[in-house]
């Protein structure tokens, strides 16, 4: 999908957006986490990929404008700006503070607002409303002075109860304001409820269609999609644009959720490290598409997007560093028109320096390559190659093969690390435990050299082994005949769902009984445990939580 920053760096920039502001809600006690997490992905798309600005520069004259008018996100956003390099990631744990620059709305920077704000805030977000029809003053006068700074404005959905939006919506068209694309983020909740309950507002695709905007629907929580929408809108002309980006309140921590209770309500500080441990536990799973019944990939890729999956992984063989043959890069070009799911290719190829650049064309997100057929220099080479064109390279381990020490030299630009859990070469083989050792100990290791990015595991793993392989320290999981090995996909992909939700309860309640406050903890979580009590072994200590 063409990220200009890697795809797996994307992530986890987004993951660390909600750790930071979560930090700074805890540590003041009050703020939003449910709009903060509901659109760190929007936010993320757009400041992380999208936008034209440059933090060094904020008063740039060609910058994209981002105009926040639903403010209560302003946690979230302050993280947002913070890894964006606008202000150090320290301050915003000074959140809503007496004397603090971050307020708990933004307020426009300027020269008079010096304590109150910081460079990089283009709008003062207070009562929300009013954030789209600035955003059209400062289209409109870009528009008349031939300019071509693009504006992006987020609103809410209970925001949208507000007149004044409508007001805008009428009028931008009116303009051509091509430059101009709202964001919504549709998370169904508003201050004090459900907002269908509190002011219906669908069908709101139909209403913006009808005020003669250009529309766009995405799930709010996939970067890939909201890229793709952002850049589909670009092409837009003389009409503005709007992407309804579905998404959930408080998506990223499971019993904020879909839940009003945390619309404006702080955790309390106790319960931090618990929660930043779930925003790092966040399981991608990957079907390896050449499991189960060899032909009719579209229709595989299709079934697991369906189903949920995070990733595709792509297995492809040469026949000669393995002993088995699949697919090369003009069947991924293929594959690669029908979704917007991340290509995870994962090449089982000798020579991959040769052959690398027909993996970049084929538009794959992360390439891997296998450490038993690259020195150090040869990666390093095909690495340059992958940051270049923006693509997060990836290194491979058989079970045989010690962990190259030249790795740790290089761990920031190496966004995944496979541990293979079968010998290489074909789908539906059986989990080898001892890898199990070994997976934990490069996770203890990677933790000690401050890694930053994914630990994936390979081969054999299904809802059995699931648990193992997640406390191992893997992330990413990849799964060809869990998922493809019977006729229900849909099914299989719920079950390592549901797999890699009991082993985080699991992993949260220890650290929880570590930290001494596991009862306080499982009263907060309870209606996340109840329906995992029976496999947690929970159901009488749960019980006797009032
Ligand atoms: C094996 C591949 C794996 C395999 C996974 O060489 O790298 O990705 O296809 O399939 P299962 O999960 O069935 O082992
Ligand atoms: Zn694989």
């Amino acid at each position: 999908m063409g990220f200009k920053m890697r795809y797996l760096e994307l992530k986890r920039k987004v993951r660390d957006v909600r750790m930071l502001a979560i930090q700074g809600i805890a540590e003041a006690g009050s703020g939003h986490p449910g709009a903060s997490f509901s659109s760190a992905e929007i936010m993320g798309a757009l400041y992380f990929h999208k936008m034209k600005h440059d933090p060094l520069h904020p008063d740039w004259e060609d910058r994209d404008y981002f105009i926040n008018s639903k403010a209560h996100s302003a946690p979230g956003f302050y993280a947002i700006l913070a890894i964006a390099g606008y202000i150090d990631s320290d301050e915003v744990k000074t959140l809503r503070k007496m004397g603090s620059r971050l307020q708990g709305h933004p307020v426009k920077f300027s020269k008079y607002q010096q304590n109150h704000s910081f460079p990089g805030i283009e709008y003062s977000g207070g009562s929300e409303g009013i954030g789209l029809s600035v955003s059209i003053g400062i289209a409109l006068a870009k528009k008349y002075d031939g300019k071509g700074n693009r504006i992006f404005t987020l609103i809410g959905d209970g925001e949208s109860n507000e007149g004044q939006v409508w007001e805008a919506a009428m009028s931008a068209p009116k303009f051509r304001l091509d430059n101009l694309v709202a964001i919504l983020d549709r998370n169904k909740i508003q201050q004090d409820g459900f907002t269908e309950e509190i002011m219906p507002l669908d069908p709101v695709r139909d209403k913006w269609m009808a005020f003669n905007w250009n529309v766009m629907e995405v799930d709010g929580h996939k970067i890939e999609q909201l890229i793709d929408a952002l850049n589909r809108v670009e092409r837009v002309e003389d009409k503005p644009s709007i992407i309804i980006a579905n998404t959930i309140k408080g998506n990223g921590i499971k019993h904020m959720a879909n839940n009003p209770q945390w619309h404006g309500k702080a955790p309390p500080r106790k319960h931090t490290p618990i929660l930043l441990e779930e925003l790092q536990s966040e399981v991608m799973i990957a079907p390896s598409i050449i499991a189960g019944e060899r032909e009719n990939y579209e229709e595989k890729v299709r079934k697991a997007e369906r189903g949920g999956a995070d990733l595709i992984h792509l297995d492809v063989m040469d026949g000669h560093f393995v002993p088995n043959t699949t697919f090369f890069s003009d069947t991924i070009k293929n594959l690669r028109r029908n979704t917007s799911l991340p290509f995870d290719a994962h090449l089982m190829i000798e020579e991959p320096l040769s052959h690398v650049q027909d993996y970049i064309d084929a538009r794959c997100d992360i390439i891997t390559v296998h450490a038993e057929v690259c020195k150090e220099n040869e990666f390093l080479k095909i690495n340059e190659k992958l940051l270049k064109a923006g693509i997060s390279p990836g290194i491979a381990i058989n079970p045989e093969t010690p962990i190259p020490s030249w790795i740790y030299d290089h761990l920031d630009t190496i966004d995944v690390i496979i541990i293979m859990s079968v010998n290489p070469g074909f789908a539906g083989q059986k989990f080898i435990p001892d890898t199990l050792n070994k997976m934990i100990d490069t996770s203890r290791a990677l933790r000690q050299h401050n890694y930053r990015g994914y630990i994936e595991a390979d081969g054999g793993i299904d809802a059995t082994n699931l648990q193992q392989v997640f406390d191992a320290g893997a992330r990413i999981i990849v799964a060809g005949n869990a998922v493809y090995g019977s006729a229900d996909i849909n099914l299989n992909m719920i079950q390592l769902r549901h797999k890699a939700n009991v082993s985080l309860e699991r992993k949260l309640l220890e650290l929880a009984t570590v930290k001494g406050i596991r009862n306080d903890w499982m009263k907060t979580r309870k209606h996340i445990l109840i329906p995992l009590a029976n496999e947690l072994r929970i159901e009488d200590e749960l019980h006797a939580i009032k």
